[in-house]
């Protein structure tokens, strides 16, 4: 069984990708989604999934009330089928449960008893630590349940291998895809990104506009740490994906990422050339509020979008600096983008009412422990300005993501 991870309100927008890529969903968990498919399919989700972050092969199911059952559950799977005899092991974990309140001493205990058990299949054991660019187990061990899987992901997919200069308050790439496949923006149509710090939003609106699967990107997988693997078929696959990829962006499509600093654009510049897609993404140097906004675009089946990410006030920043900043995006999206949706991406909701028009569609998004809205504006002519009040700007119900946890 596959068990795809990613962050809380992520799985219905995982979910749509997985049965995209033709599989079947058997459960939705708060976060993470199952997959009914045989081992082969995670060459494919590892290479495709825009919004995952790990996916895990089950090898094992037991119950386990005290460390010493727990390591004998894990010393019965037969890790001798999946773990090279001269390979680097760790373990990582989610572990829940009163049986033990020490984390680390969990994982040490599944790693001995990995360990022992290929010492005496086998007459010699792997390196063991914490880097997570080999072969990795994943622990999972709620209450008096364990599971154990291997993670053919090894380290998360969120970090697609592109951003050499991650720069201030990043999203990970995984949200920014979420975030993009969330919005009215389908592939085609402008995407405006100011405010666009290391350039996430512009370079995984790229990476989809141009149908490049984001796993041909980076070269190491935790699946190639793993004996089962069919390295030729894994290739092959790669190569195959990299066929499936278009020239260049949709006919009259512009992705423009502006930002203030010049330090932050030339970084991002680069970000976006080791994505392959440094022809794709126009950036330019200039307060937000002077964003060239292009004009609507012809594609009947574009639609334009504008999406800024600004600092929330609770990490960077002072949030009454900030409200300024806030009314002049609202001003930004009456002025120069009729036509377009907005899209404003935030951690204090405080600050979103500054915006000051109606939003049409609020999502919740988590990043680490904050939780964030993507707010949606419909920017037509004559869009107006709501009058303050303590009352969110809108006060439409919010739209989670998901389902409550399952
Ligand atoms: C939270 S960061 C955006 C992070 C981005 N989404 C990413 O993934 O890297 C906010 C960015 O807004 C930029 N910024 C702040 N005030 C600005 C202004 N007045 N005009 C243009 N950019 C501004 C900052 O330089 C910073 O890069």
């Amino acid at each position: 069984m596959i068990l795809v991870t990613c962050p809380r309100e992520i799985p219905p927008i995982l979910a749509r990708e997985i049965e995209a890529l033709g599989y079947t969903v058997s459960a939705m968990h708060a976060a993470g989604v199952e997959v009914d498919a045989p081992y082969e399919a995670v060459y494919h989700l590892n290479l495709w999934l825009r919004t995952a972050h790990r996916v895990l092969w089950r090898l094992g199911n037991f119950r386990a009330a005290t460390p010493v059952e727990m390591y004998e559950g894990v010393a019965n799977i037969p890790w001798e089928d999946w773990i090279p005899a001269d390979g680097y092991l760790s373990v990582i974990s989610s572990i829940h449960t009163e049986a033990i309140d020490n984390t680390q001493f969990a994982n040490q205990k599944c790693k001995d008893a990995i360990v022992d058990r290929l010492r005496e299949k086998r007459g010699q054991r792997p390196d063991a630590g914490p880097r997570t660019d080999r072969s990795v187990v994943f622990l999972y061990w709620h209450d008096s349940t364990c599971m154990l899987y291997v993670d053919t992901s090894g380290t998360p997919l969120s970090e697609r291998g592109y951003r050499k200069h991650p720069g201030k308050a990043p999203l990970r790439e995984t949200l920014a895809a979420a975030i993009l496949l969330s919005t009215k923006w389908q592939g085609a149509g402008h995407v405006v990104n100011p405010m666009c710090g290391s350039g996430t939003l512009g370079i995984e609106a790229a990476l989809i506009a141009r149908n490049i699967a984001p796993g041909t990107i980076r070269q190491n997988f935790g699946l190639l740490h793993l004996l089962p693997t069919d390295v030729d078929a894994w290739n092959k696959l790669r190569s195959q994906a990299r066929k499936q990829s278009h020239m260049r962006l949709p006919e009259g499509m512009e992705i423009l990422c502006t930002d203030h600093d010049r330090r932050v654009i030339d970084h991002a510049r680069e970000n976006a050339r080791g994505a392959g897609v440094g022809r794709d993404v126009k950036f330019d140097v200039c307060d937000f509020r002077e964003t060239r906004i292009p004009r609507l675009s012809k594609n009947p089946s574009g639609h334009d979008i504008i999406i800024l990410n600004p600092e929330y006030g609770l990490r960077l920043g002072v949030e009454s600096e900030l409200e300024e900043t806030y009314e002049a995006i609202g001003d930004l999206f009456k002025r120069g983008a009729t036509g377009y949706t907005g899209y404003v991406f935030t951690g204090n909701l405080n600050l979103a009412k500054k915006v000051g028009l109606r939003s049409s569609r609020r999502q919740v998004f988590w990043t680490a422990d904050i939780e964030c809205r993507l707010l949606e504006y419909e920017v037509y002519e004559g869009s107006r300005r709501e009058p303050e009040s303590d009352s969110p700007a809108d006060p439409g119900e919010d739209h989670p993501a998901t389902h409550p946890a399952s």
